[in-house]
């Protein structure tokens, strides 16, 4: 099983993916939790590039093409093999990330970065993604003084671009998103979450 986990910056994907790996170990699976960018040893360096700062501004698509070989590599040496193996896969971040930032976000051509992102994972999928719905005024708070990446750099009218783009993408794909009020305390989302998920598992 491949689970992902989206939201903007600070939704709190972090804090909640690390408790749902404790729990669903807890049930007996194999677990391999991996990210984007950044799962693999080329994606590590594709993610200096996309998130350190002193990359400063770079062309949207150049931007969309980094994203992507990130993923490639992502699927073929870290998601596939372990779904081949029957382990159940936690990305923090993956394919819809994409079409939120570069497709909403930066106002690519969206059915343009579907097709792209479906030739970079072989049309993998989650079968399930949880995305973590928070304001764009909460991430700030949340984020506080601490230093910023690239991208959390943006502009909040830019992260709300992307908000609107995830809550877009679950309505257009209700089986498969769960949208999760990010909102309220870490405990009561994680158990939302392991609501859901249980269902999934047996
Ligand atoms: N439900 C919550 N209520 C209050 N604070 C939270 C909540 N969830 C996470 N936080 C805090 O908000 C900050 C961001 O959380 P976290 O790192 O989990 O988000 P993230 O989505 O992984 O962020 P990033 O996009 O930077 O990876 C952390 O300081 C975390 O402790
Ligand atoms: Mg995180």
């Amino acid at each position: 099983m491949f689970i992902s986990f989206e939201g903007i910056d600070k939704s709190g994907k972090s804090t909640q993916i690390s408790l749902l790996v404790d729990w669903v170990k807890q049930k007996g699976y194999e677990v391999v939790q991996t990210s984007e960018p950044g799962g693999t040893g080329l994606g590590e360096k594709i993610e200096k590039i996309l998130l350190e700062p002193s990359t400063k501004e770079i062309n949207g698509i150049s931007e969309l093409f980094l994203y992507l070989a990130d993923r490639a590599e992502h699927v073929e040496k870290i998601i596939k093999p372990a779904l081949e193996k029957g382990k159940i896969v936690i990305s923090d971040r993956f394919a819809d990330a994409t079409i939120a930032y570069q497709g909403y976000g930066r106002r690519l051509d969206i059915p343009w970065v579907e097709e792209l992102n479906k030739r970079a994972t072989h049309g993998f999928l989650p079968d399930i993604t949880f995305l973590l719905d928070i304001s764009p005024d909460l991430a700030k708070k949340r984020s506080g003084s601490e230093e910023k990446d690239r991208i959390e750099n943006e502009k909040i009218s830019f992260h709300q671009k992307v908000r609107q783009g995830y809550l877009k993408l679950a309505k257009k794909h209700a089986g498969r998103i769960k949208v999760i009020n990010g909102e309220g305390s870490v405990k009561e989302i994680q158990l939302r979450i392991r609501k859901i998920l249980g269902k999934h598992l047996r």
